[in-house]
């Protein structure tokens, strides 16, 4: 087993630029993000942007994959792909998920967004899922273990009846793509490798409405839905162990997710 890269100074500085610009490109995107449009042309501008800005999108040709971000719609877990055939409607909840490479390094991070009236139920899975995140990045500081992320998290969605994906993790990341170690986000506390200064990884929750279980498309090898086609919800952001905490380098502040 490959060990948890602990990055220097520099690695942590280029790190931190490209999961900026992923926090930048979602800030970005979302004024573009309303009823009407097609995820592709979401897809098109992220992609726009992010060359832009002298980066390349990871995912496109990621193990085959097609599109330059995953866009996931309603009972899609993630790895939506984006399509000219999917448009956005009212009432839609979606996550947007971005990872940029730039100079080398790779920063990781996703938002969902809710499309004008949804049900209540929608736009409570919504800000408890990023609630649960939070949880979880409170969780980050040399000493303490991974499965407490998990731990946290998994404890937290139960209390409010949700389900946790555990066939979907967040991981190291930073030089690659995806790094040691996997981060579980439901886990037995205190289990797991323990957190030093100079990790990073993402933590990435994704909470269902019904049951955990995801399908992965047969057509397509990538979208992974709810088995029961229920609501399902995510945000990811790209986390640095420091020798107090935690920082978040992929958070570029406050912006507008309801649309
Ligand atoms: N960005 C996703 C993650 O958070 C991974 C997408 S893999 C892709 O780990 F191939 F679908 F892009
Ligand atoms: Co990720
Ligand atoms: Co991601």
């Amino acid at each position: 087993m490959d060990k948890i890269i602990i990055k220097t100074e520099e690695q942590i500085s280029g790190v931190r630029a490209s999961a900026q610009l992923a926090g930048n490109t979602l800030k970005y995107i979302s004024e573009y993000v309303k009823e009407g449009v097609s995820t592709l042309y979401l897809n098109d501008k992220i992609e726009e942007y992010i060359r832009d800005n002298g980066a390349t999108p990871a995912p496109l040709n990621y193990n085959g994959f097609p599109k330059a971000c995953c866009i996931s719609l309603n009972n899609v877990i993630c790895h939506g792909i984006p399509s000219d055939k999917e448009i956005i409607k009212e009432g839609d909840i979606l996550n947007i998920d971005v990872t940029t490479i730039l100079n080398g390094y790779y920063g990781d991070t996703s938002t969902m967004f809710t499309i004008g009236e949804c049900t209540d139920q929608a736009f409570d899975l919504v800000e408890n899922t990023e609630h649960a995140l939070y949880l979880g990045i409170e969780q980050v500081r040399p000493g303490n273990y991974f499965g407490n992320i998990g731990f946290t998290i998994g404890r937290f969605a139960k209390s409010k009846r949700y389900s946790v994906v555990y066939e979907f993790c967040g991981h190291g990341v930073g030089l690659k793509f995806h790094e040691e170690p996997q981060v579980e986000h439901s886990a037995p506390r205190n289990s797991g490798e323990i957190m030093r200064p100079g990790m990073i990884f993402t933590i990435e929750p994704m909470i269902n409405i019904g049951k955990a279980k995801a399908i992965i498309d047969k057509e397509d090898g990538w979208t992974a839905r709810t088995v029961d086609n229920m609501l399902s919800a995510q945000f990811e952001h790209t986390i640095l162990v420091t020798d107090s905490g935690y920082e978040i380098l992929s958070d570029v502040g406050e912006y507008e997710i309801f649309k």
